[in-house]
């Protein structure tokens, strides 16, 4: 049944790709995002909002001319570092803004969230793979940010009959380039899209920590493609249409490939692909980095059906650089605004 999905930070990097799906799959997508400074993020999939998502104004006349089926929230700020040094944008942002957000869709009784969510609600992992019954210990503000909304979220199914679904994410990665769309951040701080910058201009790639307790001391991450996320978000609406019980109104989900890759397999594997030997310099350990982050997504797998089909290491990779290729420094969506204030995902 086609509906209306409203996607605050629809124009961000995991956002823009979960819109497009929705739109390809027939939903009218709705999305609001402050900082679309490039007209050239002007879909044709896609009512563009140019406004804060926690305008209240803007949204009490966007859910009353339109009847909203469902939010998906993606608008935040992401830099784990920016969030230890700047934590009251962080939690202004991320969490006053997101309960103003959910106050006015109560006022107009729309009741299906889902939320950007994210592997740094646990931190240190204490199992490996990680399911959803690791304890919550975040280490940055911004992990915290997420684990906040998450327990708001399951107050509110209680109090309020709020159904959501939070979506952790580990490492997304890749890109849809046939649709224009793919990663860029500005500063650029992800391992892919600066192994591609890397490795173009050969200039040095910086590994951050080579003594860590892994098989070759670099870090292992999961890195789950765009696409991949943007279907489970597809899967996670269909999964409020039904009915479930009480205790699962709230619910999360890990969303990982279950394959773990260290930095040097990465850069292994990028230069692979590209024929060419990257510039490494070695570099102290960036604050904050876990050493294994791998996911156990059986729950997302077994509750919402969900099986990534896009997200084996090479498929991520070519689509990554051909989005680049394609694209950078151009690409359809790209912000210019400071660090900390364009950190949408
Ligand atoms: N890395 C390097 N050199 C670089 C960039 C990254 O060695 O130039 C390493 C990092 O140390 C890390 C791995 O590559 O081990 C991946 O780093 P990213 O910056 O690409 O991604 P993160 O794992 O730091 O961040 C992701 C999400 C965050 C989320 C976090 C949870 O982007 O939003 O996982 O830990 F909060």
């Amino acid at each position: 049944m086609r509906k209306t999905i409203l996607i605050p930070g629809g124009a961000g990097y995991v956002g823009s790709h979960t819109a497009y799906l929705l739109a390809k799959k027939g939903h009218a997508v709705i999305i609001v995002d402050k900082r679309i400074h490039n007209q050239k993020f002007s879909p044709s999939w896609a009512t563009i909002i140019q406004e804060d998502f926690s305008n209240k104004t803007i949204l009490d006349q966007i859910f009353t001319t339109h009847k909203i089926d469902a939010v998906m929230h993606f608008a935040a700020f992401i830099e784990v570092g920016e969030s230890v040094k700047h934590p009251k944008r962080f939690y202004h942002n991320n969490v006053v803004k997101t309960l103003t957000l959910l106050d006015r869709m109560l006022a107009h009784d729309v009741k299906n969230f889902i939320f950007s969510s994210s592997c740094a609600v646990y931190g240190e992992p204490v199992t490996v793979p990680m399911d959803e019954s690791n304890p919550f210990r975040p280490l940055s503000p911004y992990g915290k940010n997420k684990l906040i909304v998450e327990f708001a979220l399951q107050d509110y199914a209680t109090a309020y009959n709020l159904d959501s679904v939070s979506l952790r994410y580990f490492n997304a990665a890749g890109a849809l380039p046939e649709a224009g769309l793919g990663e860029q951040h500005d500063p650029e701080t992800h391992i892919i899209p600066l192994m591609i910058r890397a490795i173009k201009n050969q200039t040095p790639f910086k590994i951050f920590g080579t003594d860590y307790d892994t098989p070759d001391g670099s870090c292992i991450r999961d890195y789950i493609h765009v696409l991949d996320i943007a279907q489970a978000h597809v899967l996670a609406l269909e999964h409020l249409d039904h009915k479930h019980s009480e205790s699962s109104k709230a619910s999360a989900f890990n969303l990982g490939s279950g394959n773990g890759f260290s930095v040097k397999e990465m850069i292994g594997a990028m230069e692979k692909i590209c024929d060419k030997k990257m510039v490494i310099k070695h570099e102290n350990r960036r604050p904050g980095d876990p050493a294994i982050l791998l996911a156990n997504p059986a729950k997302a797998s077994s509750v919402l059906g969900w099986k990534p089909t896009h997200s084996d290491l090479e498929t991520i990779l070519r689509s990554a650089l051909t989005f680049a290729e394609t694209f950078s420094p151009d690409p359809v969506y790209s912000y210019s605004t400071s660090s900390a204030d364009r950190a949408h995902r």
